[in-house]
């Protein structure tokens, strides 16, 4: 199975990735995650990406697309969810350009439709484990010890791009350039539109049971 996951920052795409790739098995290609293990580990990419990421912009097309693609090579056969990819138009024709070559296509497009009102509180109360990546929230999402990952990692950490301006930032640049994803896949693939604002495992048995529905 192959997925594409949509919607804005804060909608729930990372939190719910990860439910849907344990469910049907299948790889987790997050594009937010990789930029971040490359800043971390101080690669080139990671150093031209900083400045974007930091101010809540996108890194531009060409660096997101090579990246991707390279990903998508590597993930295994049985599949994978895209989270944070494609994010404009011209990704998504880098994405379908490279499927096309390989003979692929992707199943359906999962998109989370959350209004603007409810996205700063979840930002602002992210906490993620630097080290395997879970993601919980200080009211929504609590980890069994506060401030540390429930899989014994250690200590969490809140993102630098959380902040209230920064998370503005996000949401403005959502809606210019990645809004108009969700047309670019009307009538080329299933899309399956989920309301995201509610309750967490509410959101989740919606979506799977969407996908079952889909994969009969
Ligand atoms: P990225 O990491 O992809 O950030 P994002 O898309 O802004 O999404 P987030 O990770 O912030 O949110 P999410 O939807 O995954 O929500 P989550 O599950 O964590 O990208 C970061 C930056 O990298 C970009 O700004 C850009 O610079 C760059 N970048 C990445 N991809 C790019 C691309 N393709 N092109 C160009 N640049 C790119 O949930 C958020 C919080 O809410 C959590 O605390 C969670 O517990 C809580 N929560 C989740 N669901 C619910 C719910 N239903 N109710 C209540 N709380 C909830």
């Amino acid at each position: 199975m192959k997925l594409i996951l949509l919607g804005p920052p804060g909608a729930g795409k990372g939190t719910q990735c990860k439910r849907v790739v344990d469910r049907y098995n299948l790889a987790h290609l997050s594009s937010g995650d990789i930029l971040r293990a490359e800043r971390a580990a101080g690669s080139e990419l990671g150093r031209k990406a900083q400045s974007y990421m930091d101010s809540g912009g996108l890194v531009p097309d060409d660096l997101i697309i090579d990246m991707m693609i390279a990903a998508i090579k590597k993930a295994p056969a049985n599949g994978y969810v895209l989270d944070g990819f494609p994010r404009t138009v011209v990704q998504a024709e880098g994405l379908d350009k490279a499927l096309t070559a390989a003979g692929e296509k992707i199943d359906a497009i999962v998109e989370l439709k959350v209004p603007d009102s409810a996205i700063l509180s979840r930002m602002t109360g992210r906490r993620s484990c630097p080290v395997c990546g879970q993601v919980y929230h200080v009211v929504n999402l609590k980890p069994k010890v506060d401030g540390q990952c429930d899989k014994g990692c250690g200590a969490l950490v809140q993102r630098k791009d959380d902040t209230p301006d920064v998370v503005d930032h996000r949401l403005k640049t959502y809606h210019e350039q990645t809004a108009a994803v969700v047309g670019y896949y009307e009538n080329k693939y299933p899309i399956l539109p989920i309301n995201a604002d509610q309750e967490i495992d509410r959101v989740t048995a919606d979506m799977f049971k969407g996908l079952d529905d889909l994969a009969r």
